[in-house]
């Protein structure tokens, strides 16, 4: 009976190790796939397509050549979108970013190329018989004189559509953002079914209370005139900004609101810099009115998720690797083996990081979307936040280079919504998702706080290969 226990537990571990190893070797994908165990709903957690525009974009009067992501999303009306997304122009054509070609990311030129901006609107459908988007530029400004960085596209209180941006000034390392608003106007026509767009006043959102000159990823409020700010590093507490109107924001030295969530802190004792969690997109309201809902950005150590990247002073012993196999997905291992010392140590050791024989692969860091949701009275509280997840676009893991972040969130029919994000600084896409889809991934924020040690990543599987082929 032992022995017939000892001998399966031999067998399993060995499936486990081989089907682990498989995946380290560039095959399936970069992730452990997210499954029902992650979450306390019988809905799997899925999404139902992944679309990628950059083709389109490139009719867009950019240049050629130029990579184009972070992309940010608004509904102007019916099936109109504005998408306000990042180009870089390499300086020479080798490095310049081509179809087919994932190897072209801004961080390999050291981004000495240029880097400029791009408004479109576009016609959004559902392609028939797929759950991919069709999608139509109706118009689109080329912004080529100055770099804007990454948009964010909301509604204030009248429906007017404003961006959100933190312009940079000053280069490495005297570098800093000054957070502002851009009103957007567009003005379509039935008849031609051409848009027109461009770029109003900007107005300078102040906030003096803070240090730190590159506060940003802050998170406007669809429909508002609220932002909640983006603490460096845990995102919370939830702190929150009335600017009381876009044409004339309040300047602040302080919070108008603050609702302290021990998750946040807690998080922040517990991984220190090895997680970052970020803003991502704007917030919106959910179809209950009662609260709204976010996407979230979060940057790791790749050897949270990579096991094969564990810095040199974890244990690589057998039993090490044996840990390191079975904790792909989750951070807290690296935690385990160091000291507030060594952890100080871990963002450079990122620095070396290389998949296999493939040296600069994977940039230094990992990139990752969650979930939040906040009630949509005062004070605003967090409930639910979801573990960390990645579209799963069929790609092996040998083509994953780990940057990913989401910029717009916006519904698309009744029941769906789209992120719209940036893939390896090189790409422009949406992922489409059901509201249920989406239910299935978050968690109570109580729950979410008794299983610290379990924060994960996963790649979020998609509703057939045919839907998410990018
Ligand atoms: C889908 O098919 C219908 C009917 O054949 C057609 O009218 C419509 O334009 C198609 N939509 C797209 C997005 O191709
Ligand atoms: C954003 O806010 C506007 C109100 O200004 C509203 O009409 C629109 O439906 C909101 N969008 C979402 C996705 O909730
Ligand atoms: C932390 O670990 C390093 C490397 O193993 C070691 O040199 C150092 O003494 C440790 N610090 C503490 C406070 O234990």
């Amino acid at each position: 009976m032992n022995i017939f226990i000892i001998l399966l537990a031999f067998v399993i571990g060995g499936l486990c190790v081989s089907s682990s190893r498989q995946a380290n070797t560039g095959e399936g994908p970069p992730h452990p796939v997210c499954d029902s165990h992650s979450t306390v709903n019988l809905i799997p957690p899925v999404a139902k397509s992944v679309t990628d525009v950059t083709p389109l974009l490139h009719g867009a009067g950019v240049p050629e050549g130029a990579c184009i992501f972070n992309p940010a999303l608004v509904r102007l009306s019916g099936d109109v979108y504005c998408l306000f997304a990042r180009v870089y122009t390499a300086s020479v054509p080798e490095k310049r970013c081509a179809p087919g070609h994932r190897d072209r990311a801004p961080f390999l030129d050291g981004w000495r190329g240029k880097s400029t901006n791009v408004m479109v609107a576009l016609r959004l459908n559902q392609r028939n018989n797929s759950h991919t988007l069709q999608a139509e530029v109706l118009g689109h400004s080329y912004l080529g004189d100055s770099n804007l960085e990454d948009g964010r596209l909301f509604k204030d209180t009248r429906g007017r559509t404003f961006v959100y941006l933190a312009l940079p000034v000053g280069v490495f390392p005297d570098r800093a953002v000054i957070n502002s608003v851009y009103r957007v106007y567009s003005r379509c026509s039935r008849t031609s079914k051409r848009c027109i767009l461009s770029l109003r006043f900007p107005r300078a959102l102040t906030y003096t209370g803070s240090h730190n000159v590159m506060d940003k990823n802050w998170v406007p409020w669809n429909g508002t005139q609220f932002m909640s700010f983006s603490h460096f590093g845990t995102l919370g507490p939830q702190s929150i900004f009335n600017w009381v109107s876009y044409e004339e924001p309040k300047p602040h030295a302080t919070f108008d609101m603050v609702t302290e969530d021990p998750l946040f802190r807690k998080l922040g004792q517990r991984y220190g810099s090895l997680l970052h969690l970020g803003g991502g997109t704007p917030a919106i309201l959910e179809a209950s009115r009662h609260s709204y809902l976010a996407v979230g950005h979060l940057k790791a150590h790749p050897g949270c998720f990579h096991p094969e990247m564990l810095p040199a002073w974890v244990d690589r012993g057998w039993f090490g690797q044996q840990v390191a196999e079975r904790t792909q997905s989750r951070c807290s291992h690296l935690v385990q083996s160091s000291n507030d010392t060594t952890r100080t140590e871990v963002l450079k050791e990122a620095f070396k990081y290389r998949h296999g024989d493939q040296e600069g692969i994977h940039y230094p860091l990992e990139y990752a979307f969650f979930f939040y949701r906040f009630n949509a009275s005062p004070p605003y509280s967090m409930t639910h936040i979801s573990h960390g997840f990645m579209p799963y676009t069929w790609r092996s893991a040998a083509d994953h280079q780990g940057i990913l972040f989401p910029v717009g969130l916006e519904r698309f029919g009744a029941e769906d919504y789209i992120i719209s994000y940036g893939d390896e600084d090189q790409r422009s896409l949406l992922l489409r998702m059901s509201s249920a889809q989406v239910e299935a991934m978050l968690l109570p924020i109580q729950e979410m706080k008794r299983r610290l040690d379990e924060f994960m990543v996963c790649t979020l599987p998609c509703e057939g290969l045919g839907n998410c082929d990018v």
